[in-house]
């Protein structure tokens, strides 16, 4: 085994001694399914680093619960693994200990140094120019793209009604792409039906590429990896990916030109209701500035742009897949949700508004439990850049911590039977005087999900629009899920529910 795992014993001179002394021509659908089957081999047979990995860390983390740390060793380097939520909060409220660890790196050639991967001013100043790129007004004309989007996918699930059971795993992940396309960068890329489109090939490719070669040491240095087939077909998924993103963000930038030339502040006319163009991320961000007054470049957008492509769908379609698969397994609290969607909508079958969404407390409880049992980012790692202190154990600078949110939130002194699926936990009465970093599928603090409400809506109206629709059923054990905790908690044997329909007048 690759990863070994030592307890932190707390006597006096583990105190008083630093904690941790050492330091191609397939089809979209073909190729995201080829996806995660590769991830499936790799985690059930060869049961290596982080498939084996995200095993290990979850078994130690309940072997030892009740102590203060752990070191588990990722091959050669040497990790802390963090699920308590005082432990926790110490590094993810600092606004120091911001580094993220060295298997971002290999995320770089993608995303370069965006608001997800860099650290000290840079991701200050970016932080705080994009933050109000997620206002709630932009949210709101979102809303359309995402009722539209999962309209198509209703019509998707309709040919499975009183049918067989189907893995729905695949159908949501297209929509939420196609929603995360049009809202980023205002592309509609049309990944739902359209099965072959280069570009989301390419971002399955360039994501498996990643997850492979953060697994595999030997692909870890740049002048071996460029030499590998891995390496020249990780090129070839960039070109594409870059001169997507490079060819939209030229367009809009035209478009804004010509805009301001004849008719002043595009975003302002994007808003008008006699103008239907609708606004995306890009467009906020090339309006974007500094305190100084500067712009971002078109290299800088490039990286905000394809962060969001990257930590902005997966994340979301595995949050849906999971509400879906627990909705579909718990009938007693789907049935508590279908209530509270005829009390919002009745009988009518217009779209969801914003006030809608937030009169849907019991579906917000529903998604957050959902975020508790199965966080979409499992883990996720910081590299400390100087000394702290957790419960009295000196960490040196230059350790990995990685904070484990899929252990973090099954502590049964914050959430007792862990397991169970509780929306109720999430009850106003229920959580307030909860410790603050008990929970945290966002990360919290500073440095946390900048997506967070976008999710959120995303989840909420997607989930909405289906269960006004359907009645779901699954006969799918937990134990037959099969667990893969890479970067995103993901079921290897997919989601398999059956479709009944709700309500006729919805067609
Ligand atoms: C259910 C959905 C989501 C979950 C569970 C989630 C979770 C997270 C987590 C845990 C982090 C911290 C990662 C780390 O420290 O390495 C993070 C960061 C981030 N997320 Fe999300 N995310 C979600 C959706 C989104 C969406 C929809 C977007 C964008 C549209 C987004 C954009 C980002 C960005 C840009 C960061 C980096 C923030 C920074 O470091 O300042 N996320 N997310």
């Amino acid at each position: 085994m690759i990863c070994k795992c030592i307890i932190m014993k707390t006597n006096k001179y583990v105190q008083n001694k630093p904690a941790l002394s050492k330091k191609e021509s397939l089809s979209c659908s073909e190729l995201i399914i080829r996806y995660y089957r590769r991830r499936h081999l790799w985690c059930s047979s060869t049961s290596f680093f982080f498939s084996g990995f995200f095993k290990q860390m979850f078994q130690y983390s309940e072997e030892f619960r009740n102590r203060s740390l752990l070191k588990m060793w990722v091959g050669p380097v040497p990790h802390l693994l963090l699920y308590h939520c005082d432990t926790v909060e110490v590094i993810l409220s600092s606004s120091k200990l911001i580094d993220k660890s060295f298997l971002y790196t290999f995320v770089h050639p993608w995303l370069g140094t965006g608001l997800l991967t860099s650290t000290g001013d840079k991701w200050r100043t970016r932080r705080k120019m994009i933050t109000p790129t997620f206002h709630f007004t932009i949210l709101t004309d979102f809303l359309e793209v995402i009722n539209e989007q999962a309209n198509i996918l209703v019509e998707k699930f309709k040919k499975h009604v009183d049918k067989e059971p189907f893995d729905c795993f695949l159908d949501i992940t297209l929509c939420a792409l196609d929603i995360i396309c049009e809202t980023a960068m205002g592309k509609n890329i049309g990944a739902q039906n359209n099965k072959d489109s280069e570009y989301v090939r390419a971002v399955y490719n360039m994501t498996d590429l990643i997850h492979q070669r953060q697994k595999t040491p030997w692909f870890w240095p740049d002048f071996l990896y460029a030499l590998l087939q891995e390496g020249k077909q990780s090129d070839r998924a960039l070109k594409i990916l870059h001169s997507f993103t490079d060819k939209v963000i030229v367009e809009k930038a035209n478009e804004m030109k010509n805009h301001q030339g004849s008719k002043g502040d595009f975003i302002d006319s994007c808003k008008s209701s006699e103008s239907k163009k609708r606004r995306a991320f890009l467009d906020m961000l090339l309006n974007a500035t500094d305190e100084e007054g500067n712009k971002l470049s078109y290299l800088d957008i490039r990286e905000e742009v394809d962060t969001f492509m990257f930590e902005g769908h997966d994340t979301t379609a595995a949050g849906l897949n999971w509400s879906i698969y627990l909705l579909a397994s718990y009938p007693e609290v789907q049935k508590k949700v279908h209530r509270e969607l005829d009390e919002v909508f009745g009988d009518s079958d217009r779209p969801a508004t914003m006030e809608d969404l937030k009169e849907l407390r019991y579906l917000e409880c529903v998604i957050k439990e959902t975020l508790r049992l199965f966080p979409s980012v499992p883990f996720f790692a910081r590299t400390l850049n100087q000394d702290c202190s957790i419960r009295g154990f000196k960490i040196p600078k230059g350790t990995n911590a990685i904070i484990f949110p899929y252990a973090l939130h099954r502590d049964p002194n914050v959430f007792p039977d862990p397991e169970e699926f509780r929306p109720e936990r999430f009850f106003l009465e229920n959580s307030s005087g909860r410790h603050p970093y008990a929970y945290v599928p966002f990360s919290a603090g500073p440095r946390n999900c900048i997506g967070q409400r976008f999710a959120l809506m995303e989840e909420k109206a997607v989930l909405a629009i289906l269960l006004r629709h359907f009645w779901l059923e699954t006969n799918q054990k937990r134990e037959e899920l099969v667990l893969a905790g890479d970067l995103i908690l993901r079921p290897n044997n997919g989601i398999w529910i059956q479709v009944k329909r709700r309500r006729t007048h919805m067609g």
